[in-house]
This record gives C-alpha cells, structure tokens and sequence, in this order.
C-alpha cells in the first residue's frame, strides 16, 4: 500500500532536531567532562526493534501493566472524551500496539477523530501508518516523524480542534525533571481550554524491581544502548570498539531515576569521521545515554498544579505499578 500521503517529516533530512542534530549533538556530549548523548538518538532503526524486545522481557513490567489498563479503562477514556471530531495526538507513538486497544475501542463505537502519531524515529512512523492502513483502512491518520517539541508546534497551529493527547510509556521520564514542567507547559500553550492528555507514568516502588526492568538478564537493555555506539559507527564514520563498553545502570534515589550509562572498560581513543575529531574515555569512565524517572503520586499532582491542568481519572494496573493519569487543560 502506497503510504507515502499519510505521513510526513518535519525534521529536516538529517534527522535535525532541537539541539544540533546527531552530529553536532554527538560532538558536544563526547566534548564535556561529564560524557552524556540525550537517549532521544536510541531509536533508529536497529534501536527500535531492540526497544520492542524490551517491551516482551519479563522484567519490562512497565508496558504490560500500561497495556492491561488501558484494556480496562477504555471505555472511562471514551466517556471523557466525549462527542468527536477529535484529534487523537500520540507523542512518542513507537510501534503504537497499546494505542490500537483505544484505536479499536473508538471506531466500534463511531468516535469521529483522526489519529495523528508522533514519532521521532521514520521506521516506526512508517511501520505504524501501514499497519493502521491495513488494519483500518477507513480510519483518518496522519503520521509525524517530529520530536516532542516540533510535535507540539503543530498542535498549536490546529487551532479549533479539540484534541486527546495520549503520552504514554512513562516517555516522560526520559526528560531531565526540570524540562518536564517545561515540556507540559508547553503542551498547555498549545492547546485548548478543556482539552484531554492521558500520560503514562511509571511509579516509585521497590528498587530492585525498576533495577532489574533496566538490567534484564538476557543483556537486551545493554544491547539497545550499545547500539548507540554502533548508530555512530554505521551513520557518522566512527570507531567504537563496542565490546569496550559495558552497560550500566543504576537507580539514583535523590533524583528518582534509573540512569543508563556505558562504561569504558580501559583507557581509549575513539575516532568519529564526520566530525573529524578524536574523543579520549578513561578507564571506567561513564557516557550517560539515558534517564528513566520513576514518580510519585505527589510528583504527578505537584507537575499538573503546576503546568496548569486538572487531574479527571487516574487509571492504575492491578498491581498499582504504573498509573495512566488523564488530565484537562484549564485556560
Ligand atoms: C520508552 C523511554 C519509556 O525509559 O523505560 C527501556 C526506554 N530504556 N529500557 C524507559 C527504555 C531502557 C523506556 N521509555
């Protein structure tokens, strides 16, 4: 099926996003003291398909749990919403399988909207667009290969629409906590009075669980961030020796955050072509890929005060683990 009119890209070809884009991103973190890339580069193609390896290990709770939520709530979701036409706007869609539960939920019960997922990665917004084509091939789509806040631009400038705003995956907890109440403000701006965003967080808990959804036993979560040094060897020229670089991840408790990096085994050059430079890593020294925030009830209220919604319904899995909170823009 020719897809090619039911999606489009506002990066620039170079996958150019906020920040300079992979090269000039890649070239500042290698630069700092403190070595850090933003996880934002994990998904390409490669990372993708290791991210939904993620999502099936037994120790990956977060998806199923949001998964059997949704299967529960959809109908309180759709009562919220109320009357269409809508726009149903997904940030950070992925392959977008626990968004096809309130996809199918809608249709049957003639919802009017069109589904418009946001994806910073063009394979998974290629992939998603073809497998809503084909299994509803009369519902309205319109993919976005865009990162969050090019996302958000696009929403302000469909004025008049009411829109559902689905943040699912506890994405969220990949920003820095200060560009959190950022990001939802604005995502308030762009919106309109009474307008609906259902985000995904993950919970506190015990440690050791969130410890062991980051460092699963068969080495998966330590594939998907290596790949981040092979994306730079295959897209930039560089050379990474990845066996070098070990996987680690550690839950830090003032911040409230798994933090992903890769440790350098040895002392080390690593050469990067298209930037033309030449990076030193200490033995053991860190390069942060990724923060995975984990929040609060209290987080949650204190982030919606704050950014100016109101929270409707909170929606928890049996195991009270991962909560999908449904908030109202209030103008
Ligand atoms: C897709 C960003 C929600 O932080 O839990 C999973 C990414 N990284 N395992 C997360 C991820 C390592 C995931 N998010």
């Amino acid at each position: 099926m020719d897809i090619t009119n039911k999606y489009r890209s506002l990066t620039r070809g170079d996958g150019r996003v906020t920040g300079g884009g992979f090269p000039s991103d890649v070239d500042a973190g290698l630069s700092k003291a403190q070595k850090s890339i933003s996880s934002k580069y994990l998904y390409d193609a490669e990372g993708d398909r290791l991210f939904q390896r993620i999502m099936e290990l037994p120790e990956y709770y977060l998806t199923r749990c949001e998964y059997e939520i949704l299967r529960d709530n959809r109908d309180k979701i759709l009562t919220a919403v109320g009357d269409g036409p809508i726009n149903l706007v997904e940030l950070g869609a992925g392959d977008g399988k626990k968004t096809f539960l309130l996809l199918e939920h809608f249709l049957e019960k003639g919802l009017q909207f069109r589904y418009v997922p946001i994806d910073i990665s063009e394979d998974a917004i290629c992939g998603l667009v073809e497998n809503c084509c084909d299994c509803y091939p009369d519902m309205a789509i319109e993919g976005l290969v865009a990162e969050y806040f090019s996302g958000i631009r696009w929403l302000a400038d469909q004025n008049h629409k009411r829109n559902l705003v689905l943040f699912l995956g506890s994405n969220i907890g990949n920003f820095a906590r200060a560009d959190m109440d950022l990001f939802l403000r604005g995502l308030w701006d762009a919106l309109n009075n009474g307008d609906l965003v259902l985000i995904g967080f993950d919970l506190k808990k015990d440690i050791q669980r969130i410890v062991d959804a980051y460092d699963d036993s068969q080495g998966v979560t330590a594939q998907f961030n290596i790949n981040l040094l092979e994306r730079i060897n295959r897209e930039l020229g560089g050379n990474f020796n990845v066996d070098q670089f070990d996987h680690h991840c550690t839950y830090n408790d003032q911040l409230g955050a798994i933090e992903s990096y890769l440790v350098s085994r040895e002392k080390q050059e690593v050469c990067i072509d298209s930037i033309g430079k030449t990076f030193s890593f200490e033995e053991k020294e860190p390069l942060h890929v990724e923060y995975s925030h984990k929040f609060s009830r209290d987080d949650i209220a204190g982030m919606s005060e704050r950014t100016g919604f109101k929270i409707i319904e909170q929606f928890y899995d049996s195991e009270s683990l991962f909560v999908d909170s449904l908030w109202q823009v209030v103008k």
